[in-house]
C-alpha cells in the first residue's frame, strides 16, 4: 500500500524545515510513548495531526514544546536541540496550547491573555504598547474581548477554550502547536478557529494542530501526519493519504472516501453496519 509509506513525508523533504522531531524516544517514567520516531514540520504548513485516543499525539507535541525531555533522540529547531536552548528563546519561537489547562483562580480573561506575552519581557524590556496590542488582536481574532474583564473559572468550556487560544496567539510566536483547539466548541466556532488557523498560516506562520474530526482536518490541513501507536503511519499531502486504506489502518473504521463537493478534497464517510 504505497499511499500509507512515511517515505511520503519525503515530499516536503526539500521544504523549508525549523521544527523537527529525530530519532525521538519519549514518554513517561516506565512509559515509552513515542519510539524512534521522525517528523519534519514543513515551514508555513498548517500541519494536522490525526491517530485514535491515546497513540501519543498530545506526547508529541508536549515534546515538541519541550514540556517533555526525550529519552533517546532530540527535537530540533533550526538545526540546534531545543533542550540547548533558553526557555524564552524557545518561548519566542514555539507556543503551544495543551489539551487541557488549568487557569489560576479568579484570574481575569485579559490577565491570563497578557501571560502569553512573558516570554518577550525582561529587565530591560518591561510591558508596552507592542504588549498590548498583542492581547488586544488575540482577543479580539478569538471573540474573547467582551469576555475580557469576566474571571476564566466562570466561564463556559467554549468561551474558556477560546481564551487559552487568544494567549497563546498573544504569545506571536512563528510556530503554534494546538492541541485539539476545537474541543468544546460549537460548529460555528470549531470553524472560525480552523479558518484563523488558515489565516495564520497564510501570513506565513506555522501551525501543529492535533484534530479528530477527520473531516476538518482533511479539508484544513496543508500537510497531513497519521499516528497510531506512538508511529507515524503515514504523511503527506490531504489528496495523498486521505484514504478509505488509512481510516481502516489507523481507525479500523470502514469508511468510503468521496470528494467534497464543497472544496474537492477528500471527504470520509464510515460505512453503515450491514442490515441483519
Ligand atoms: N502524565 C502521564 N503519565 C503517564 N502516562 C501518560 C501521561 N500522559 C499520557 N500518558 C499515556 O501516554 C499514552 C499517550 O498519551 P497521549 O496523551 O499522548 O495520547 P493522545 O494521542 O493525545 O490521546 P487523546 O486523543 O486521548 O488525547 C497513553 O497511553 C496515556 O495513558
Ligand atoms: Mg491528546
Amino acid at each position: 500500500m504505497t499511499t500509507l509509506h512515511p517515505d511520503l513525508g519525503t515530499a516536503c523533504a526539500k521544504t523549508a524545515v525549523r521544527l523537527a522531531a529525530q530519532g525521538l524516544t519519549a514518554g513517561y517514567d516506565q512509559r515509552t510513548v513515542l519510539s524512534e520516531l521522525n517528523l519534519r514540520i514543513p515551514d508555513g504548513s498548517f500541519t494536522v495531526i490525526i491517530g485514535p485516543n491515546a497513540c501519543g499525539k498530545s506526547t508529541l507535541l508536549r515534546s515538541l514544546a519541550r514540556l517533555i525531555r526525550p529519552s533517546a533522540g532530540e527535537v530540533l529547531l533550526d538545526g540546534s536541540a531545543i533542550t540547548s536552548l533558553p526557555t524564552k528563546q524557545l518561548a519566542r519561537a514555539v507556543g503551544l496550547l495543551p489539551q487541557s489547562s488549568v487557569a489560576p483562580e479568579g484570574i481575569t480573561v485579559t490577565d491570563l491573555v497578557s501571560r502569553g506575552r512573558h516570554p518577550h519581557q525582561s529587565l530591560l524590556k518591561r510591558w508596552g504598547r507592542e504588549d498590548e496590542a498583542a492581547v488586544r488582536q488575540a482577543l479580539e481574532v478569538t471573540g474573547t474581548a467582551e469576555l475580557a474583564t469576566r474571571s476564566v473559572d466562570e466561564l463556559s468550556g467554549g468561551q474558556r477554550q477560546r481564551t487559552w487560544i487568544a494567549m497563546a496567539l498573544a504569545q506571536q510566536t512563528p510556530i503554534l502547536l494546538l492541541d485539539e483547539p476545537t474541543t468544546y466548541l460549537d460548529i460555528a466556532h470549531q470553524i472560525e478557529v480552523l479558518e484563523l488557523c488558515t489565516q495564520l498560516q497564510r501570513q506565513g506562520r506555522t501551525l501543529v494542530a492535533v484534530l479528530h474530526d477527520l473531516n476538518q482536518a482533511l479539508r484544513y490541513a496543508t500537510h497531513l501526519v497519521a499516528m497510531r501507536s506512538g508511529e507515524i503511519i503515514a504523511q503527506g499531502t490531504p489528496e495523498q493519504i486521505g484514504t478509505a486504506e488509512l481510516v481502516q489502518e489507523v481507525f479500523g473504521v470502514a469508511a468510503r472516501v468521496i470528494d467534497d463537493p464543497e472544496t474537492g478534497r477528500p471527504l470520509v464517510i464510515p460505512r453503515a453496519p450491514a442490515p441483519d
